[in-house]
């Protein structure tokens, strides 16, 4: 059993990476997060763009949301069509535990947005926030389990009413007498949703198991990255959940023994999405034409990735974290066509240097990053670059090379996957 973990600020290519590991799977699961994540595949020339389904689930594999997600049903029931309109009939296991974004969280997440101006994080605007709050505030929340019970009008109206001044404040609804047609839109939304994903709910902690002794293969699908982990990330700067790798413990609800591989994937240059301090960040010209070369965009939002040099303090900071056996090294063709590449070893915080990563913004927005000069090497064609795949490894171009060994020996972990290309066959696996 492997985990493939974001060892950036998101968007590192798990997707990728995830698809091309997926023929060594039966089961792959996720732990964390919501529709803020999103991720492209390509099978049979067919594009899916996915925010909560496992990419693995059109190969056939089965997908696992866990209860360590936020659940939009109103986003996975279209998912779930979409691949049914292609034919293929999705193996899904939902958590009866997860919870549920509500239409208010969306709502709410935006507003709190707009009102904290230069104080605001960024967020996908997707109700995230707003529905972990509500979990850990406990009898303000809604779960699976109660979309798809009998008495989920009751539930929802008692919810409503705990939160009605929050309603209030953010325009939802102007007066209590407004309470109860709220509450019955909502139910009669989430009936419609409940009576297409009821028959995909169980308890997943059991199926894992289960699948376990049967001798299946689970990969487990790390959502965003390890900087935007609720404690362990850029803190305020985050998302809402634990990206690293104990959310997939509680996020699923099995023991650390399920899992015998960390594998953290990382871009070979650095983006964020969203606001917060990024210490390697290039504001001008070079900046701008990594994120050209390499479609900075992002998949949920269509936002503009800032872009920056790799950033070993974060990397090896996040590598502890998480355990990392190996590393999935993405995006290394978008470096192509530069002279030189910089790549920051250590911090100036206060005049003194520092290799340990302040993952406290505070202390991050002041950090200068110290670099090292690496030598570039060409551009490459589509066509070299599939060669260059067909032969393996050491066809790289030599300057590569000393790119990768520089990762290497700093982070005393090797890497093992290399992508130049976002096509499946455009990946590298050293032995
Ligand atoms: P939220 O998860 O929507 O609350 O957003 C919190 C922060 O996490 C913002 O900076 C988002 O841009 C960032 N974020 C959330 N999901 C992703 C992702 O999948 N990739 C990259 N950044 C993300």
């Amino acid at each position: 059993m492997s985990a493939v973990i974001g060892l950036q600020w998101g968007d590192e290519g798990k997707g990728k990476i995830i698809d091309f590991l997926s023929k060594d799977f039966d089961i792959v699961a996720r732990f964390n997060g919501g529709n803020n994540a999103g991720h492209t595949v390509v099978v049979n020339n067919k594009v899916f763009k996915f925010h909560l389904i496992p990419s693995g689930v059109v190969r056939g594999l089965t997908g696992v949301l866990g209860n360590g997600m936020v659940i939009d049903p109103s986003v996975l029931v279209k998912e779930i069509e979409f691949v049914k309109s292609n034919n293929i009939d999705p193996k899904l296991k939902i958590s009866f535990k997860a919870h549920l974004i509500l239409p208010y969280h969306r709502i709410i997440d935006r507003g709190k947005e707009s009102r904290s101006g230069t104080k605001r994080i960024g967020t996908t605007g997707r109700g995230i926030g707003p529905a972990y709050s509500d979990k850990m505030r406990r009898n303000e929340a809604l779960r699976v389990e109660n979309l798809i019970s009998s008495n989920f009008y009751e539930k929802i109206k008692n919810v409503l009413e705990m939160k009605k001044d929050e309603l209030k404040s953010y325009n939802i609804i102007s007066s209590d007498s407004e309470l109860k047609e709220y509450g019955d839109r909502i139910y009669r939304e989430y009936s419609g949703y409940a009576k297409i994903l009821s028959k995909y709910v169980c308890d997943v902690s059991s199926f894992l198991f289960e699948a376990k002794e049967n001798g299946k293969r689970i990969l487990f699908e790390g959502a965003q990255g390890t900087l935007l982990d609720i404690d362990h990330g850029t803190f305020p700067f985050v998302t809402s959940s634990n990206t690293t790798v104990g959310g997939i413990f509680t996020g699923l609800g099995i023991p650390p023994s399920f899992l015998e591989k960390v594998i953290g994937v990382a871009k070979a240059y650095t983006t964020r999405v969203g606001r917060g301090p990024f210490p390697t960040e290039l504001s001008g010209s070079l900046g701008e034409y990594i994120r050209e070369k390499g479609m900075e965009y992002g998949t949920t939002t269509g936002r503009a990735r800032r872009c920056g040099w790799l950033d070993l303090v974060a990397l090896k900071y996040s590598c502890d974290i998480n355990g990392v056996s190996e590393i999935a090294l993405t995006k290394l063709d978008v470096l192509s066509g530069l002279r030189e590449i910089k790549v920051a070893v250590a911090y100036e915080i206060d005049g003194k240097v520092t290799k340990s990563f302040p993952s406290s913004a505070d202390k991050l927005y002041k950090v200068k990053p110290a670099y090292e000069t690496l030598k570039g090497w060409n551009k490459l064609s589509k066509g070299e670059w599939k060669r260059i795949v067909e032969k393996g490894f050491d066809a790289l171009p030599y300057n590569t090379i000393e790119y990768i060994s520089f990762i290497e020996d700093h982070l005393k972990i090797p890497v093992k996957i290399i992508s130049v290309g976002p096509e499946r066959e455009y990946t590298i696996v050293r032995e």
